[in-house]
């Protein structure tokens, strides 16, 4: 039984196959003849261990099968005697193995570790309801144990983004939310935002939240904020860029508090101004609305009006009054 413990080794020819086989057969003659006594196809110690089931210390884990990479699954059991591989339910053949065997020294037991390699071609030609698995099935004396099923799943990330982030326009303190779907890929594509080409780091600056599916949340625009963002995708095979969007922050002028009325004029006017900068627009921001100057009649300063009877005044001539000064 040793023997066919090294696989892939000088089997050949029709009779690969034999010592596998033999030990089908053992293995479940051995669990017959337990209880009586019968151990004469029994490698040596059994009658003085009572014999554990093995115990996988590794199980192969989920894989991604890379451009045309093969992938390798290992499992490593103690104590094993053997170890093979079945794929989609079938045995994986015995040549196909690499086994490697050692001795556990404290407990003294065999520890028996198992490659296999998984091509694209196996797993792509593979139509199971399900993906292509492996799993790992152990022999120790007393019978057999299964490892986990490891899935092995070819991985991509197609060239489209579901959903491109749009440009807007936000005034100031308003909420941004910048959308983002990344193309559909296994394993599934992380995001990462980029603004005006740099990342942006969401722990840095509490304004921005990056967890919620992709989306950017800026809570409170500022003008700062102001850019080109891009959503990077990427996975283990590739990484995709989205469409910039272009985010302007602006802000609407408003206007500043009203001037003290000037001088009355001779023509009894007086006027006051105002400016819009208080904030001014920025960004392409709206222009203050109403009028940036106001005037009154008044009849203080230099207005003569009180001087002379009204009806003595042409009221349609400026000059008049200026002469009258
Ligand atoms: C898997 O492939 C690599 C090289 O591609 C090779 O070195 C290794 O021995 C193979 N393993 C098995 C179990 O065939
Ligand atoms: C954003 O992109 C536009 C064109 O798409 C470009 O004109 C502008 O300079 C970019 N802004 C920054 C801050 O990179
Ligand atoms: C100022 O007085 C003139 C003439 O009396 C009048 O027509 C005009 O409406 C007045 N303007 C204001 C702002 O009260």
């Amino acid at each position: 039984m040793g023997r066919a413990a090294v696989a892939g080794g000088g089997a050949g020819g029709a009779h690969w196959w034999l010592p596998w086989l033999g030990l089908c057969f053992w293995a479940t003659g051995a669990a017959a003849a337990r209880g009586t006594d019968n151990g004469e196809a029994l490698p040596e110690s059994i009658p003085s261990a009572p014999g554990t089931l093995p115990h996988f210390i590794e199980e192969p884990d989920d894989a991604y099968i890379i451009k045309s990479n093969p992938i390798a699954l290992r499992c490593k059991a103690r104590p094993a005697m053997q170890i093979f591989f079945k794929c989609n339910g079938e045995w994986v053949h015995q040549n196909e193995h690499v086994s490697e065997e050692s001795l556990d020294e404290s407990s003294g037991l065999k520890v028996r570790e198992v490659f296999i390699n998984v091509t694209r071609q196996q797993v792509e030609d593979f139509h199971g309801p399900e993906d292509y698995w492996c799993q790992c099935v152990a022999w120790s004396h007393l019978g057999t144990s299964k490892s986990r099923k490891a899935s092995v799943r070819i991985a991509y990330l197609r060239k489209n983004f579901e959903q491109d982030p749009q440009g807007r326009e936000v005034p100031i303190e308003g909420m941004i939310v910048l959308h983002c779907r990344p193309p559909e890929g296994v394993p599934a594509a992380e995001v990462e935002w980029l603004k005006n080409e740099e990342p942006i780091d969401s722990e840095q600056d509490e304004n921005i939240d990056t967890r919620a599916d992709h989306n950017l949340i800026i809570r409170q625009a500022r003008l700062s904020d102001s850019g080109n963002y891009t959503c990077m995708a990427a996975n283990i095979v590739a990484k995709r860029r989205s469409l910039s969007a272009t985010v302007v922050v602006y802000v609407d002028g408003s206007w500043e508090v009203w001037s003290e009325w000037s001088v009355c004029s001779p023509e009894c006017e007086h006027l006051r101004i105002r400016e819009c900068t208080a904030p001014p627009p920025r960004n392409g921001g709206k222009f203050c609305e109403g009028l940036s100057q106001e005037s009154e009649n008044c009849t203080d300063g230099l207005c003569i009006l009180d001087k002379k009877p009204l009806h003595e005044i042409k009221p349609q001539s400026k000059l008049f009054f200026l002469s009258c000064i």
